[in-house]
């Protein structure tokens, strides 16, 4: 028997992950409701989605800061087609960026704003909705750099520890809802967010891949989908070293760029 098509909605589908999910979704036939800022790349994956099967394809151009828009974006697309998956997946990324300068501060607000406050513009107006039928699953996209205090990213870092701790104390709850919620942690995937680093990337997936393991964590409701498995271990297990030993080693890892966005 063939499955019925979920309406799934992607925020930061325009490029890398969000739009290697968008397409693979689209090959199941997927209802897609897709978010980005940039008109012409949304465009393009939205258009590559339809090729590749999918029953419907709507994009919304909206910054995922902008709380008032995301909600009526997510309120008009449920009430097409109610929303069986919500990927909260858009995300900005950088470093220390000029440690002498405000510019640093600036830069972790703006992290923060984007990759937290923009993470619950999303899953707040689609977790309600999935409450009041008591079905759905939420994904939130953190990081395997969430697991440790990394000196080379340090908004960053914060910002996907808090949305991997946000959803993780989330999922009891919204179970006895019957609502689903996966925590995903990637590690390095080859998307225009890694383009600029120019360091050595260990076990670096390609979009594709990536984005075929989140689906197949979804499908089977799994809670944590963290990858590639040996990157997870290694930062796993410093992770519990004490915090002097960490500062130590961690003064060797390679700085992130300053934001170009
Ligand atoms: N690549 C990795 O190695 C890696 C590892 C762990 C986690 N992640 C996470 O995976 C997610 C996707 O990143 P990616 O690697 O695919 O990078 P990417 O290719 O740069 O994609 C980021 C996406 O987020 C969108 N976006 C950024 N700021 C936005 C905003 N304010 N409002 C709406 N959309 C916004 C971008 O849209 P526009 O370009 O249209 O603005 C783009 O579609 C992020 O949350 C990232 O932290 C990535």
């Amino acid at each position: 028997m063939s499955e019925k098509p979920q309406a799934v909605l992607i925020t930061g589908a325009s490029s890398g992950l969000g739009a290697a999910l968008a397409k693979e979704y689209a090959k199941k036939g997927a209802f897609l409701y897709l978010n980005g800022r940039n008109d012409e790349r949304l465009n393009q994956v939205a258009d590559e989605c339809r090729t590749n099967g999918a029953a419907k394809v709507e994009t919304y151009i909206c910054d995922v800061t902008d709380r008032k828009n995301m909600k009526d974006w997510i309120t008009k697309a449920n009430s097409e087609r109610l929303l069986d998956i919500c990927i909260a997946n858009a995300g900005i990324s950088g470093g220390t960026g000029d440690i002498e300068s405000s510019a640093v501060f600036n830069q972790a607000q703006k992290i923060l704003d984007v990759n937290v406050s923009g993470l619950m513009n999303t899953i707040s107006p689609a977790g309600e909705k999935m409450l009041t039928r008591e079905r759905g699953h939420i994904v939130i996209i953190s990081s395997l750099a969430s697991f440790s205090p990394w000196s080379g990213a340090p908004a960053y870092a914060a910002s996907k520890a808090a949305v991997r701790i946000l959803g993780e104390a989330l999922i009891p709850n919204l179970k006895k809802k019957n609502i689903s919620l996966s925590v995903v942690c990637p590690g390095f995937v080859e998307t225009n967010m890694t383009a600029q680093n120019d360091f050595p990337m260990p076990f670096k997936w390609t979009s594709e891949k990536a984005a075929r393991k989140i689906i197949h964590g979804v499908q089977n409701k799994k809670e944590i989908i963290a990858f590639p498995i040996p990157l997870y271990v290694v930062i796993k297990m410093l992770s519990f070293l004490p915090l002097g030993i960490w500062w130590l080693l961690s003064s060797a890892l390679p700085q992130k760029k300053g934001l170009k966005y």
